[in-house]
């Protein structure tokens, strides 16, 4: 049968980055590519305890239908837990529970944006969140980072020549792929610059909890008197992303529309993982787990950016201090493309940049490596594999 796909579908590519992981399930690839909580980052053993009570104690509960906003004990200690932490949630505010962040970013576009409306965000940005928004035909508009995040004044500009913009996509806080957090300077200007022109902002935050440097800055959410940003939260980098739970915390009359948007999409998200994570988060050491992260990504990045500076001084390269992700300039001349499968065949995965970007034809000399899956060993011999090939 010939097969003919929607519009929404047809001109959509399958995600580069799940093209160059699926070279890197050869466990002799080193995996600069990949997103991943590091394996020794699950708390395996706490997950493995409370789902076997779970099934013992309550098994109807955890293998029954449940709600679309998601289990109620989980909502109500992610309310207290968001506002002790991140002094997020007013008294407009809600947190619905979703199938990880990403739904989140699906939901914003189906529920509040049409064909052709322009959404602005940082370029480069998170390609899982560039894909859903082309799948609904948005118009994306990239702004350029500096090591602060973008400018306001840029943002501005923007807004100016896009009277069609319904949204601002940010991942503020140790931004993928480029590691970068937004001033709270910058934090405040965008704000401020959304409320004047009336226009959401989607704060994308699933880094948040992984600063291993420095001090914490307060989340654009943090600062909405107004009800206009939408935050994305997710246990996906801090538990486990296979376990698929996330949530928004939105004002309530968005919220009821997304809920609307699952009841057509996947009912609800998994009940016995949220259960867990529901026990994760009050029976559970979850602070210092956090901690523990903390201490692994901050050693892991530590020993790719000693290695980077060592072996490859002509490489520019961003100072995350939190996340899973370093963002490189290679020196002019180099081809990006060529560069990623050289290394791929000699061992290592790497994203070249373009993949994050509104155009994915810009040029660029930038590349993703990530730091949170190889081991120690990988981190130190994929740099040194990259510096050989680099030096060629
Ligand atoms: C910036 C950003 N947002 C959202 C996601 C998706 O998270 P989740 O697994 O919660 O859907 C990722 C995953 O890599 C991410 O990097």
């Amino acid at each position: 049968m010939k097969l003919e796909f929607s519009n929404r579908i047809a001109a959509m590519q399958p995600s580069a980055i799940r093209e160059i992981l699926k070279a890197t399930a050869d466990p002799n690839i080193i995996p600069f590519a990949a997103g991943n909580p590091a394996p020794e980052a699950f708390p395996a053993e706490a997950i493995a305890k409370f789902s076997a009570e779970i099934l013992e104690t309550n098994p109807i509960g955890a293998l029954q239908y449940s709600l679309s906003e998601g289990y109620p004990l989980l909502r109500e200690t992610l309310k207290v837990y968001m506002k002790e932490h991140f002094n997020i949630g007013r008294e407009f505010d809600d947190i619905n529970i979703m199938s990880g962040a990403q739904q989140v970013m699906d939901y914003t576009a189906k529920v509040l944006l049409n064909e052709g409306d322009t959404v602005i965000c940082e370029n480069p940005t998170f390609i899982g969140t560039l894909n859903t928004f082309r799948s609904y035909a948005l118009n994306l508009v990239g702004l350029p980072m500096e090591d602060d995040g973008i400018r306001p004044e840029d943002l501005e500009a923007a807004i100016l020549a896009n009277p069609n913009t319904k949204l601002i996509y940010l991942i503020p806080t140790f931004q993928n792929p480029s590691g970068r957090t937004m001033s709270l300077a910058k934090r405040k200007a965008v704000y401020e610059i959304a409320v004047k022109h009336n226009i959401l902002i989607l704060e994308d935050n699933p880094y948040g909890e992984l600063r291993f440097e420095g001090e914490t800055l307060p989340t654009i959410k943090s600062l909405d008197e107004k009800g206009v940003v939408i935050y994305a939260g997710s246990f996906s980098k801090v538990v486990s992303p296979g376990m698929r739970v996330g949530f928004a915390v939105a004002h309530k009359d968005i919220l009821s529309k997304m809920t609307i948007a699952k009841q057509c999409n996947d009912v609800h998200t998994n009940i016995s993982a949220q259960m867990v994570i529901h026990k994760l988060l009050t029976e559970f050491d979850f602070p210092a787990h956090l901690e523990r992260l903390r201490g692994i990504y901050r050693r892991k990045c530590n020993l790719m950016l000693n290695a980077l500076d060592e072996k490859m001084p002509t490489v520019k390269h961003t100072l995350p201090s939190g996340g899973l992700f370093v963002w490189c300039d290679l020196p002019e001349g180099i081809d990006i493309h060529e560069f990623t499968q050289e290394v791929l065949a000699a061992g290592v995965a790497i994203v070249p940049g373009n993949n994050f970007f509104v155009d994915s034809n810009m040029p660029t000399q930038s590349v993703r490596l990530n730091y949170s899956t190889p081991t120690d060993e990988q981190l130190v011999k994929g740099v040194d594999i990259l510096a050989k090939i680099l030096n060629k």
